[in-house]
């Protein structure tokens, strides 16, 4: 990608930062750059073609299980090994800055996922970080979809902190391409709704680096 990407507005910096605090997630339209868009939108449509993508599981590395029942995805892990994914982590380090500069988080290693559902695909409710360990900070997505509408399905649903299992969610995100999806990973429930068509997208989260932020772990 030899055109240079435009930074992330310091507009919408202000909204995502307001909102992460108020209410513990952000949802902006638009704000992945058309040539990152388009280059990671072919990415992720080559590398499914070639059946790169496994399905995905569910828990730690250790406890690892593909359970099809709570989620039907496929996914590849971000190695930075194509000009998309150098240009994407770029433009994601500057919002790990950004981030940090305006809520103090000590956001400090960044992992990635390109994710595809299937037609029939979904995610039932979670949360990002795995209890009992300070891992996963804030999460983002990303949509890598064309022309989507509310018909397709696939929408992202929202609760807001704590919200009880039967509570209704505050909001259903349509998956359009170039937006973004910012998330306290411990603390906002969500879910994908099943999709009619496939779904593209990129998952990544934030954690903290444990030698600064984390417990003492004793040597013996
Ligand atoms: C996830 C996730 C939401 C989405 O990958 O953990 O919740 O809309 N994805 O794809
Ligand atoms: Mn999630």
């Amino acid at each position: 990608m030899d055109a240079p990407l435009p930074l992330p507005g310091d507009n919408r910096l202000g909204c995502v930062a307001a909102d992460l605090a108020s209410q513990g997630w952000s949802w902006q339209p638009g704000l992945l750059p058309d040539t990152l868009l388009a280059a990671m939108r072919e990415e992720i449509q080559r590398l499914d073609a070639d059946a790169t993508l496994a399905p995905a599981g569910i828990g730690r590395d250790d406890d690892f299980q593909v359970d099809r029942s709570i989620r039907k995805t496929r996914i590849t892990w971000l190695d930075g090994s194509s000009a998309a994914q150098s240009a994407f982590a770029a433009w994601a380090e500057h919002w790990r800055e950004s981030l940090n500069r305006t809520l103090l988080l000590g956001l400090f290693e960044f992992e990635a996922c390109y994710a595809v559902y299937p037609e029939g695909g979904f995610y039932d409710r979670h949360l990002d970080s795995f209890e009992g360990a300070r891992n996963r900070i804030v999460s983002i997505v990303v949509y890598l979809n064309e022309a989507w509408s509310v018909d397709d399905g696939g929408a992202l649903l929202v609760w807001p902190e704590g919200a009880a299992d039967e509570a209704s969610p505050i909001a259903s995100i349509v998956p359009e391409g170039g937006g973004v999806v910012f998330m306290l990973s411990e603390t906002i429930p969500h879910a994908v709704e099943p999709t009619a068509r496939l779904r593209y997208g990129l998952a990544g989260w934030w954690r903290v680096n444990p030698a600064i932020n984390g417990v003492a772990i004793p040597l013996d």
